[in-house]
């Protein structure tokens, strides 16, 4: 059989990468996390400055953009890929709440989205990938085989970020901090001029608020193998 390409997108937390990590596995395809490129760009402007106080110079950013190096490796204890900033794995220093509260700003950076995008559709280009983010069924892949929209409601999402930031250890943040921030992504996601989040009009919508993950599993499953 052929290889496809499968984009993902939705709201944040909506267990977007769950799925396409699994399908990923099941296929044998590689798998992509675009959000991790975005956090990536947001690290690194908090590392130089250019994010502070709750503001992104956009200028001094895009003036150092060349010196953005991203790449991912594949871990294969972990069983899949991390991601790499300048050659420093910085996969765990990504999904704290600094870099969360200053992704959404950073990403509705033109400069930063065209950067991101190109390498995106590089890393796509033999099919056989599994993508997940914001616009990859509408900017990246339009052409991608199967398309799938996520969501669920913002108190499921919440609830999930949260759980996961304390099963890390990360207990100082509040659920109420979570929720504050996952409302405000989706508001930056949204109505920003550059390729706001939205369904594309071939993609299948997937709510998971009331599904396992072996339930949605199956579904999505069922839907790749109509298109294999
Ligand atoms: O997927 P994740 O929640 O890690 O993404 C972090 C942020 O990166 C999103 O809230 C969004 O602002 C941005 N993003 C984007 N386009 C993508 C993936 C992520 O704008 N394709």
């Amino acid at each position: 059989t052929s290889k496809i390409t499968i984009a993902i997108d939705g709201f944040s937390s909506t267990g977007k990468s769950t799925v396409a990590k699994q399908l990923a596995k099941e296929l044998g395809y590689i798998y992509v996390d675009t959000g991790a490129m975005y956090r990536t760009v947001a690290l690194y402007a908090l590392q130089n400055n250019f994010a502070k106080q709750g503001e992104v110079d956009a200028e001094k950013l895009i003036e150092n953009l060349d010196k953005v190096n991203i790449d991912f490796k594949y871990n294969a204890q972990l069983g899949f890929s991390e991601v790499y900033l300048n050659g420093v794995n910085v996969e765990t220093e990504i999904r704290g709440m600094e870099v969360s509260s200053y992704v959404s700003k950073v990403a509705s950076i033109s400069a930063v989205r065209q950067k991101l995008v190109a390498l995106q559709q590089e890393m796509g280009k033999a099919k056989g990938i599994v993508m997940d983010g914001r616009d990859i069924g509408t900017v990246v892949f339009p052409n991608a085989e199967l398309k799938l929209f996520m969501t669920a409601s913002a108190e499921t999402r919440a609830q999930r970020r949260f759980d996961e930031l304390q099963a890390k250890g990360n207990t100082e943040v509040s659920y109420k901090e979570v929720f504050n921030n996952v409302l405000e992504r989706d508001t930056l996601d949204t109505t920003r001029a550059d390729s706001p989040l939205e369904m594309a009009k071939d993609a299948v919508e997937i709510d998971n608020s009331n599904l396992s993950r072996k339930e949605q599993f199956d579904k999505i499953l069922l839907l790749v193998n109509a298109k294999l």
